[in-house]
Order: C-alpha cells, then sequence, then structure tokens
C-alpha cells in the first residue's frame, strides 16, 4: 500500500480583479498508511483544491505532495489514485457492470481479470444482483455505491473521496459511511475522505486532519482512539472523541467570526 505526503503545500488562486487568494498556507501532514483519514475543516478553506493537487488537476505554488508506495512492485502493479465523488458521475447509457469495466479499461487492467475484479467489489457494496441495471433505475444511495465500487475496482493505492454522502438522506448516508468503513477495513484500503461533518469525521477517520478557515493551515491533527470497529454512534466513548473534535472546530469557526 501508500500513503500521501503533503509538505509545505502552499497554494494561490487569483481573484476577479487579479489579485492573489492564498487558499493553502503551508499545509504538511501525512495520511495513514492501510487506513482512512478524513479531512475537515470549514466551507472553502481549499479541502477539494488539496484533492485536486494530489490528483494533479492543479499545482501547487509552493512545497510538495508525494504518493509513497511501500514497495517498488507495489507502484508498478496499481494505480495511484481512486475517486469517489460527491455526485457518483456515472455513465447513465452504460450498466452498472459497463461502468466499472470502463474505468477497469482506462487503467488497461488485463480483460481476463475483469469478471474476478467485478465479482468481488460488486459484491462488497452489495449490488451483485443490480449488476445488468442501468444507473437511472437505482436509487441515489445505489447509485453511490457503485460510485464506490468503481473507485475501488481498480485496487487503486490510495482512494480520494470528496464529500461522497453529503447529498443523500440521513438514513442512506449512515449506512454508506458503515459500509464503507467495514470495506475499506476489510480491503486496509488507505484512504483520503474530505468531509465537513464532524460526526463523519470522528467515525470514518483513523486520523483526523483539522483545517482552519482560508487560508487553510493545519488546526489539529487527531488519531482516533478507538479502531474501525469499536466505532458506534451512540457509545459514550465515540460521543466524547466527537465533542472533542466538534469544540476544536467551533473554536476555529469563533476565532473567524
Ligand atoms: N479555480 C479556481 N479559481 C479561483 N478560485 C478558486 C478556484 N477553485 C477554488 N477557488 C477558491 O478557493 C477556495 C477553496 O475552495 P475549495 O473548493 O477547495 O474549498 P472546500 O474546502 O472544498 O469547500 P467546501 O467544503 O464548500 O467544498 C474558495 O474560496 C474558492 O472560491
Ligand atoms: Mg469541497
Amino acid at each position: 500500500m501508500a500513503y500521501v505526503r503533503i509538505d509545505e503545500a502552499v497554494k494561490f488562486f487569483s481573484r476577479e480583479d487579479g489579485s492573489p487568494l492564498k487558499v493553502l498556507d503551508g499545509i504538511s501532514f501525512d495520511t495513514k498508511e492501510y487506513g482512512i483519514t478524513a479531512l475537515l475543516g470549514p466551507s472553502g478553506c481549499g479541502k477539494s483544491t488539496l484533492l485536486n493537487i494530489i490528483t494533479g488537476l492543479e499545482r501547487l505554488d509552493h512545497g510538495q505532495v508525494e504518493i509513497i508506495s511501500s514497495s517498488e512492485d507495489e507502484e508498478r502493479a496499481h494505480p495511484q489514485l481512486g475517486y469517489v465523488f460527491q455526485d457518483p458521475r456515472l455513465l447513465n447509457w452504460k450498466r452498472v457492470e459497463d461502468n466499472l469495466k470502463f474505468a477497469l479499461k482506462g487503467m488497461e487492467v488485463p480483460a481476463d481479470e475483469w469478471d474476478e475484479r467485478l465479482d468481488k467489489y460488486l459484491s462488497l457494496v452489495g449490488l451483485t444482483d443490480f449488476r445488468k441495471q442501468y444507473p437511472l433505475y437505482l436509487s441515489g444511495g445505489m447509485r453511490q455505491r457503485v460510485g464506490l465500487a468503481r473507485g475501488l475496482v481498480i485496487e487503486p493505492q490510495v482512494l480520494l473521496m470528496d464529500e461522497p454522502y453529503s447529498k443523500l438522506d440521513q438514513l442512506t448516508a449512515r449506512q454508506l459511511r458503515e459500509d464503507t468503513l467495514q470495506i475499506c477495513s476489510r480491503l486496509r484500503q488507505t484512504a483520503l475522505l474530505v468531509t465537513h461533518d464532524v460526526e463523519e469525521s470522528a467515525y470514518m477517520g483513523d486520523r483526523i486532519v483539522i483545517f482552519s478557515a482560508r487560508p487553510a493551515r493545519i488546526a489539529a491533527v487527531y488519531e482516533n482512539p478507538l479502531k474501525s470497529s469499536e466505532r458506534d454512534t451512540d457509545d459514550m466513548r465515540f460521543i466524547e472523541f466527537k465533542k472533542e473534535v466538534l469544540e476544536t472546530i467551533l473554536n476555529l469557526v469563533k476565532e473567524v467570526a
């Protein structure tokens, strides 16, 4: 597996009048290897910008972002990044299985491996019976599950997720968080999850990195005191931890207001 190292990252955008807008102000942290790192911060602080920098869509003005693989073999055998977006961005004219095959083809995974991969990842997300269905006939939660399977099926070294459940109703989001956490622990998947939901960060994150308001600096880093299998949103220990994270972020908001 692998992890992402972010070192002294600085990013400016231009405002409409041409003046510089500092978005990232010297961000340094490592994501967890074999686990989920939740990136939590107020709206507009630069979380998605950092993901876009990791994917190469945007460039840093200073500092670097590196994906550090455990061994050269790993680097050769696996694509570096998989994505799960807020909107699953499926190809609606393709069946569920063809959406996944499209990703496998894009990554040049040999066709004789496709069936095994489809079986494995569709079963993990609970969509085995829907593999021939078209996305438009699925519920929002199921479409998001297809998005998750598509991110995982290419077996990326790092899975990037940008607020994947923020458009779903509360119950569906809750179920998907639980399932994603279980799947990622089972696969020992390195993942970076962007969120502005405190409970989601405390529930999903093995490590929680909190960004300040723009320009983003690291306000705090928490290691989750609970193992993924121990996290229960009704449990006192979980509630205590969530409160600690919440207080940190409330103080940040207070500083800005
Ligand atoms: N291409 C761009 N050009 C100019 N400004 C940009 C560009 N992309 C983002 N920004 C600005 O950079 C800041 C950070 O945006 P970003 O989308 O990274 O925030 P975010 O933390 O993901 O917010 P949210 O939680 O609302 O998704 C915002 O002020 C945004 O307006
Ligand atoms: Mg964003």
